[in-house]
């Protein structure tokens, strides 16, 4: 079997695994021969030529150093402060600042011209998310033949968000490097569709007026997934049953709402607190009955966009605690910190309702992991926003639109009272869905379309298109 390359900006560290991409590449590099290649988290003075190799928890990982100046305007600049917002359809929120797209190609160039000389001839490259979309054509331009993947975590913008991106043009011509650009949804791909078939270059771009030729590259949804069954185990060990009794027993007899997210405007945070705001509002015999808890770890928070978001959540958490809080209750808990994943499944096994509203979101792993952590006989009920990928194959959450904040203020209300023969039947549907969703079918399903020996030859297949996510 040919090796696997695995390329993201960050790479895994040591001790339990954090983020979804991490938990989600771990299982599928042990199983097979390669490495890990990205940052290795340190800022130099001079930009490393060549990756240093580590063993991470029997792991290979080659990294390299970024200067400081270049990792600012690759990460915090270009990618998070002008692609990730302009993705996201937060354009207000964009800074855009076309200077930064010389550090971002610079670290993408730096990336390729290290990890060219560790590449054998029948390697396949699996390049991961919106910090590396130049990475295949930086590494083709170098002299590499392999073939190359991409894979976009976040989902993909409209056409007219996409025009907003300064270089945009030279992005999309990057992507047309890859064999195979595999996204989240079946709406990412519309969107790249859209863009592929009705794109006019901007004759101020580096190319004046010819349009991207995608006819090489294959373009699929596929759903990324967590491990459910490993995450249901999780929620039982004696880690998460910890976590579970010293909630319990502040709860009482209190029904937890918990939501659990980076904090990041994306993910509607204090539309989601007005929500609750509603719920304790309209309905009085809630208050006393319900308790909701927000976990949200800070992240990114060098951008000014994710401070102000910070802000905002910390002036609407204490305008709801004012408002309801009693001597002897108090509705909310509000925890700006991350906790490790037997925590977290202690505490989505406790909640009766996951309440999981981003304005827009790639997959949504936090969906798939309130799922796998339930217990079957008393499942909590997802709530979840129709604006991340997880709803295309959640259809039996209860949907909503996290912008309406009445509508989710009367999905918790449905949720709260739904009786436990609904709960089991729509648990058990999502539960199904999650295992036929997981992280290994996803892997495996990716990596069928990228190997040598899988591929059905070159071209834009339009009959591919929806089949990996419906499979
Ligand atoms: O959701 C996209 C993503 O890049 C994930 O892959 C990652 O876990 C998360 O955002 C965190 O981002 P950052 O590396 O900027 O902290």
């Amino acid at each position: 079997m040919s090796r696997l390359i695995v390329v993201s900006n960050r790479t895994p560290g040591r001790g339990p695994a954090a983020g979804g991409l991490a938990v989600a590449l771990r299982k599928t590099l042990a199983a097979r021969d390669g490495f890990w290649f990205g940052w290795s988290g340190k800022l130099s003075d001079t930009p490393s030529e060549e990756a240093h190799f580590d063993d991470i928890d029997g792991l290979t990982i080659a990294q390299i150093d970024l200067t400081r100046e270049d990792h600012h305007a690759y990460y915090a600049g270009f990618s998070n402060s002008i692609l990730w917002p302009s993705f996201h359809l937060r354009l207000d929120l964009a800074t855009i600042e076309g200077h930064w797209y010389e550090g971002y190609r610079a670290v993408n160039r730096q990336f390729a011209r290290a990890l060219l000389p560790l590449l054998q001839p029948d390697d396949i490259i699996w390049v991961h998310d919106y910090h590396l979309i130049p990475l295949a054509n930086e590494l083709r331009n170098l002299g590499a033949r392999n073939r190359i993947g991409f894979y976009l975590h976040i989902p993909f913008p409209t056409t007219d968000a996409l025009y907003a991106i300064p270089h945009h043009n030279e992005l999309m011509r990057d992507l047309s490097r890859y064999d195979v650009v595999g996204m989240q949804a079946n709406r990412d791909v519309t969107a790249f569709t859209e863009f592929a078939d009705h794109q006019s270059p901007s004759s101020l771009s580096g190319n004046p007026l010819r349009s991207v030729d995608f006819t090489r590259t294959e373009t699929a949804a596929f759903p990324i997934g967590s491990d459910p069954d490993a995450f249901a185990r999780l929620a039982v060990t004696p880690a998460a049953t910890k976590m579970v009794k010293r909630v319990e027993r502040s709860l009482r007899d209190q029904k937890l709402i918990l939501g659990v997210d980076r904090l990041d405007y994306s993910k509607g945070l204090p539309q989601r607190i007005e929500a609750y705001e509603k719920l304790l509002a309209n309905d009085t015999r809630f208050r006393r009955a319900v308790h909701m808890m927000q976990v949200a770890p800070p992240s990114r928070d060098t951008i000014k966009e994710y401070q102000e978001t910070s802000d905002t959540l910390d002036a609407i958490c204490g305008r709801v605690m004012g408002r309801f809080s009693e001597p002897d209750w108090q509705p909310l808990t509000y925890v700006k910190r991350a906790y490790g994943q037997p925590s977290l499944a202690g505490l989505y096994r406790l909640a009766r309702v996951g309440l999981v509203t981003p304005l827009r979101d790639g997959m949504n792993l936090v969906a798939h992991e309130f799922v796998a952590s339930q217990d079957p006989a008393n499942p909590g009920v997802l709530i979840l926003s129709r604006f991340a990928g997880a709803a295309e194959i959640f259809p039996e959450a209860i949907q909503v639109n996290p912008f309406d904040t009445d509508e989710t203020a009367e999905a918790l209300r449905m949720a709260l009272d739904m009786p436990l023969d609904e709960r089991i039947a729509r648990w058990t549907a999502l539960m199904e869905a999650s295992r036929r969703h997981s992280v290994d079918n996803w892997a495996a399903s990716f990596l069928a379309r990228l190997s040598p020996d899988t591929s059905g030859g070159v071209g834009v297949n339009r009959d591919m298109l929806y089949l990996a996510s419906t499979a």
